[in-house]
């Protein structure tokens, strides 16, 4: 018998159980020798006492590759290398690294190789567990598409999709109103999402993290798009979006083990900022399209791009490449060293062709 565990761990994103079906499919193709293991929320169910993990067999991912979320649960906190535990002297959490008695009770278990689907903190502990001797492959995965070792990453054209029909909404009552909506949409430090969107919704101003905003030039394209009162216009603002003068609009989080910058909330700085540069042309009303844009069914691009990536993940377990991670480089789905994949954001090119696409078609970044 041949051992396979999978883990899907940081935030959730459409498109993991088509991953996941992927993997169980060819590997049970392969033969009856292969079994799948599912650790239940990222390595927790192997830390944990009682061990909790699923078996992924056949019958477990039969029509699973459509529904949203991670039949195996996920988790953005904690993890082998920084175990929160609660030190009843001092008041306070403490981190400890399981990492080696993770990897031991892995070997006792007889699983052979570990295939970690998840983002660049996922696949930077890939690294670290690979380093001390764990045979693991890993599979990039978020609805941010800020991975630059592959072109695409599963769940972001979902993501985008949420997000465009979320501005078609949005402008029919912008223009029944003759308001201006600014939709709030996610994608951490990069803009990827806010620009697909923008170009796919028509919408009249894009903020990216990329391209610092100048509110006056907000200001400005908003006017034009009024006369005497009458008119309507829809902003994208991506939530790591900032002013020339400005920081991101994070906040801190008090979740225990939780080590990400949490951001959310720009739109109504945006807002107020509008305001203050003196449009009075319209109302404002903002919209943050939230974790909507993670939950929910994954489009049919992103259901064959994450079995793509299921299907090479166990072939690359199959040929023992440990230390890559799958990556689609078009037309190609192939493997990356985890050594040249993390660590290395795709930040939106303010140069090219896609913003030449967005600007050509109108749109302002504030710049
Ligand atoms: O990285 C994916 C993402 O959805 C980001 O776009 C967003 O900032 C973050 O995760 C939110 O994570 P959480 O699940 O902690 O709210």
């Amino acid at each position: 018998m041949k051992r396979i565990l999978v883990s899907t761990s940081g935030g959730d994103c459409p498109g993991l159980n088509a991953v996941i079906r992927g993997i169980v499919k060819r590997a049970h193709q392969e033969s009856e020798e292969w079994e799948v293991l599912g650790s239940i929320q990222a390595y927790n169910g192997i830390l944990w006492e009682p061990t909790e993990v699923k078996l992924l067999d056949e019958k477990t991912v039969a029509g699973i590759h459509y529904q949203g979320g991670t039949i195996i649960e996920t988790t953005n906190k904690g993890g082998p290398f920084a175990w929160p535990i609660f030190n009843k002297k001092t008041g306070k959490w403490e981190y400890v690294d399981r990492s080696e008695e993770m990897i031991r009770k892995l070997q006792y278990m007889g699983v052979d190789a570990v295939i970690s689907i998840g983002g660049d903190g996922s696949q930077k502990l890939s690294q670290k567990l690979f380093e001390q001797g764990l045979d693991i492959v890993g599979v990039p995965k978020t609805i941010d598409n800020d991975l630059s070792a592959t072109d695409f990453t599963f769940g972001f054209q979902t993501a985008v999709q949420i997000a465009t029909d979320a501005i078609d909404k949005l402008v029919t009552t912008a223009a029944s109103h003759n308001r201006t909506f600014i939709l709030e949409v996610m994608g951490r430090h990069t803009g990827w999402i806010a620009l697909h969107a923008a170009i796919a919704g028509g919408a009249d101003v894009c903020l990216i993290p990329e391209i610092p905003y100048d509110v006056t030039k907000v200001v400005q394209k908003l006017k034009s798009r009024y006369k005497k009162g009458r008119g309507s216009a829809i902003i994208v603002v991506a939530e790591g979006a900032k002013p020339i003068d400005g920081s991101e609009f994070a906040a801190v989080s008090n979740e225990v083990g939780y080590e990400n910058v949490r951001l959310g909330g720009v739109a109504y700085k945006v807002s107020d900022q509008i305001k203050a540069a003196g449009f009075d042309s319209g109302d404002i009303r903002e919209t943050i399209l939230g974790h909507l844009q993670r939950g929910g069914v994954p489009i049919a691009y992103d259901r064959v791009l994450a079995t793509q990536f299921g299907v090479k993940a166990f072939e690359l377990v199959k040929n023992k490449e440990f230390g890559h991670m799958v990556a689609y480089r078009h037309p190609d789905i192939v493997s990356v060293p985890f050594t040249e994949a993390i660590g290395k954001m795709n930040f939106v090119d303010p140069n090219s062709d896609i913003m030449d696409t967005a600007r050509g078609t109108g749109i302002c970044f504030g710049d």
